[in-house]
C-alpha cells in the first residue's frame, strides 16, 4: 500500500504521517516512512538545493525539472523496491505537490506536470492520499517562530493558489484524496486518518 500526506505548509502532514508510521509498526505492518522532495541521498541533495533561498531567479520550469527529477531517484531506488517487496510506504508529500505548487502556484501547464510526473513514477501511484487542509491564515500564524526556507517565502497569495489547487485535486480524485481538516486537534485528525487506513487494510 502506497500512502501519501499533502497539503500546504505548516498544516500537520509530517505530524500525522509519522503518528501513522508509529502506529502501524506498533501492529506489526513492515511499513517505511519517506519524504519528498528526498528520500534518498541523491534525492536529499537535490531538496536542499531546491529550497535554499537564493539571490538568483528560480524559473518555475527549472524548478519543476529538479521536483521530478528528485522524485525519479526515490521511486527508483526506494519506493518502487519497497512496494515490491510488499511493504507499506507512507511518503509525506508526492506528485500531487508538484501539480499544486509547480501547476496552480506557479502557473506551469498541467499537462506537462502530468506528462513529466508519469516519467517518474513509474507507474506507481498513490492508493490514498490524505489532504489535511488548513487556511492560509493558519499556516501563517503556525510559521511565525521558523526561519522560512524558499518556498515558505512565498506570497500569502502564492500560498492561496496552492491550496486551491490541492483542494481542486481532491475533487477530481474522490476516490483517493480524503480531505481531512487540519484545524482540528491533532489527536481528532489522526483519529479520522486512521479510520480510512483500517478500513482499507480489511480490504487487503
Ligand atoms: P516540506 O516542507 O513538506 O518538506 O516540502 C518541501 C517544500 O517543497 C514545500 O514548500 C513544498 C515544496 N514542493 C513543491 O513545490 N513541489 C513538489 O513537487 C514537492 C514534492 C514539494
Amino acid at each position: 500500500m502506497f500512502i501519501t500526506f499533502e497539503g500546504i505548509e505548516n498544516c500537520g502532514k509530517s505530524t500525522q504521517s509519522k503518528l501513522l508510521y508509529e502506529w502501524l509498526l506498533d501492529n506489526g505492518y513492515s511499513v517505511i516512512l519517506t519524504r519528498e522532495p528526498g528520500g534518498t541521498p541523491s534525492a536529499e541533495e537535490i531538496r536542499n538545493f531546491l529550497l535554499k533561498k537564493r539571490n538568483e531567479t528560480f524559473p518555475p520550469f527549472s524548478e519543476v525539472c529538479m521536483y521530478i527529477a528528485a522524485r525519479g531517484f526515490h521511486v527508483k531506488n526506494l519506493i518502487k523496491p519497497e512496494l515490491s517487496k510488499g511493504n507499506i510506504v507512507i511518503c509525506d508529500r508526492f506528485s500531487d505537490s508538484t501539480i499544486a505548487y509547480q501547476g496552480y502556484g506557479r502557473g506551469l501547464p498541467i499537462s506537462l506536470i502530468k506528462e513529466m510526473d508519469e516519467q517518474a513514477r513509474e507507474g506507481i501511484k498513490p492508493d490514498i492520499t490524505f489532504l489535511i487542509d488548513i487556511p492560509v491564515e493558519e499556516s501563517l500564524k503556525r510559521s511565525k517562530e521558523k526561519e522560512k526556507d524558499r518556498i515558505e517565502s512565498e506570497s500569502t497569495e502564492f500560498h492561496e493558489k496552492v491550496r486551491k489547487g490541492f483542494l481542486a485535486i481532491a475533487k477530481e480524485n474522490p476516490e483517493r484524496v480524503k480531505v481531512i481538516n487540519g484545524t482540528k486537534p491533532i489527536k481528532e485528525v489522526f483519529n479520522e486518518i486512521l479510520a480510512t487506513i483500517t478500513e482499507k487494510l480489511q480490504c487487503l
